[in-house]
């Protein structure tokens, strides 16, 4: 045992370092970000590294093996801390957490408390009981009933709690809103619908509420979340007249959701974007297979020419709609021909942006027991090959943006040029603006002069 002085007279103190790494999507960046809001009522500071705090906290993805298996190597790496700081506490969140429970408690003898996705919120009184000297793994799901405040608790919310610590705290220029959790879908290949529970929407005056508390503390854009967001529906208001509600919001910017399920996926919500200005022209929908017959082993419920067909209606209805989308390569009994449809939709979409991932068998998951399992190699050669048509269209589209009008919504300066900003389009494409001195939260009008395959350059119109 070293330095046990110094760590034992700040642990009486008032305040405590907590360091959290978070892997996964979007959703788990907003859970990380509620844990800090709850963590800094108890006088947490954040710091930047494992040693010297008084909690380690990770949040965990298990979409994929990749993600999981980083977790179980970050916690190898952490117990030489723990062997020399035994009261540094470890506790691990999210999506593993879910799913392996006891498990990990077993496997990694230096975690303290485990919990699931749907009890960030008792994270004080976990802390309590860990200080107490308990060891335990809490993944009870939260009774999925009204009011759905039970979900994300009011007092969560930053602003609305008078005299909150962090009710001053700015937020980021873009931010981000649970607006529903959990996935009633069962797709075969994903573990979503058993590490974040049945679906549930949030009462849409819980969102608003949430909404402008962040405009106030300076929010200029809101990405909403949700498993499969466009399912939204709670006290009767759809995703599209939770979008329009949103619109009327002053002071916000900007709109954004994901991820949207192609199945819910229809004209109304096409016309949102054409019709509510604050809606940016951008449609991310994932369609993970040009083949129905993957499609259908799959259980996405929809066929290809369905998908495609919306995405006529959508580009019909909005001009210069971007299209974003996932894919999963090899999934089992993916033939060659099955991989060329595929590759078919991505040469006639021609996608904006585009995210490929090779099939990760999850042993909870249906799909991981399926005949045809498709060896590593041949996902591997597949993958590359989507993403090199892809990189061809990137710059297609990018370059067919040269010489046209877009506002970007800056960001910070950007990383390697400090005369330069950083933003994106709105239909989110990165773009650098040299010469620009806007501070972040600015909406700079400028011309693009200049493409890469997947960034712009822009040059300021008017007084940017
Ligand atoms: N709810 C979203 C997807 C969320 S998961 C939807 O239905 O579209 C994000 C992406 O991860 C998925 O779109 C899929 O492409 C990929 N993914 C999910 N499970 C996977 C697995 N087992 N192997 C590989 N990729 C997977
Ligand atoms: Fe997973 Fe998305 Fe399917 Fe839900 S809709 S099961 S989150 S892939
Ligand atoms: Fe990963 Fe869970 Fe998100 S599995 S992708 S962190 S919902």
């Amino acid at each position: 045992m070293t330095e046990p002085t110094t760590r034992q007279r700040e642990s009486g103190s008032a305040h405590k370092r907590v360091f959290i790494q978070t892997f996964g999507c979007q959703m788990n960046e907003y859970d990380t970000a509620k844990m800090l809001e709850l963590l800094g009522r108890e006088r947490y500071t954040r710091v930047d590294r494992p040693e010297g705090a008084d909690l380690i906290l990770i949040n965990t993805c298990a979409i994929r093996e990749k993600p999981e298996h980083k977790v179980y190597s970050l916690l190898g790496r952490l117990e030489g801390l723990k062997r020399r700081h035994p009261e540094t506490v470890i506790g691990v969140a999210g999506c593993v957490a879910q799913q392996d429970g006891e498990k990990i408690l077993k496997r990694a003898r230096n975690v303290d408390f485990v919990f699931g996705t749907d009890n960030l919120f008792d994270l004080p009184e976990m802390l309590a009981r860990v200080a107490e000297g308990e060891r335990f793994a809490r993944t009870q799901w939260r009774p999925p009933k009204a009011p759905v405040e039970n979900f994300i608790p009011p007092e969560a919310i930053p602003g609305l709690t008078p005299g909150s610590a962090d009710a001053a705290a700015p937020a980021p220029v873009k931010a981000q809103l649970a607006i529903a959790k959990g996935c009633n879908n069962m797709c075969t290949f994903c573990v979503v619908p058993y590490t974040r529970g049945r679906e549930v929407s949030r009462e849409p005056d819980n969102i608003l509420q949430e909404a402008a508390a962040l405009v106030a503390r300076g929010a200029k854009e809101i990405m909403l979340l949700g498993q499969n967001v466009n399912s939204y529906r709670a006290q009767g208001v759809d995703f599209v007249e939770l979008l329009h509600r949103l619109n009327g919001l002053p002071g916000l910017e900007r709109i954004r959701y994901t991820s949207p399920h192609p199945k819910d996926f229809n004209e109304p919500l096409a016309r949102a974007h054409r019709d509510l200005p604050k809606l940016c022209e951008h449609l991310h929908l994932p369609f993970q297979s040009g083949s129905d017959r993957i499609l259908r082993a799959m259980r996405r419920n929809h066929t290809i020419a369905e998908y495609l067909e919306k995405l006529a209606v959508a580009r019909e209805l909005v001009p210069g709609l971007a299209l974003s989308t996932d894919i999963i390569v090899g999934f089992p009994g993916e033939t060659e021909a099955d991989f060329e449809a595929t590759l078919n939709v991505i040469r006639n979409v021609r996608f904006d942006h585009l995210y490929a991932f090779k099939f990760s068998p999850r042993s909870i998951t249906p799909a991981a027991e399926l005949p045809g399992q498709v060896p590593e190699a041949v996902k591997a050669e597949r993958l590359s090959r989507i993403l090199a048509l892809h990189q061809a269209n990137a710059q297609a589209a990018n370059d067919d943006m040269i010489g046209s009008r877009q506002e970007i919504l800056v960001e910070g300066a950007h990383p390697r040029d400090p005369n330069s900003r950083m933003g994106r389009t709105r239909g989110h494409k990165s773009t650098k603006i040299p010469g620009c001195a806007a501070e972040p939260g600015a909406l700079v009008t400028v011309e693009i002069v200049a493409a890469r395959k997947f960034s712009l350059v822009g040059k300021v119109q008017g007084d940017g």
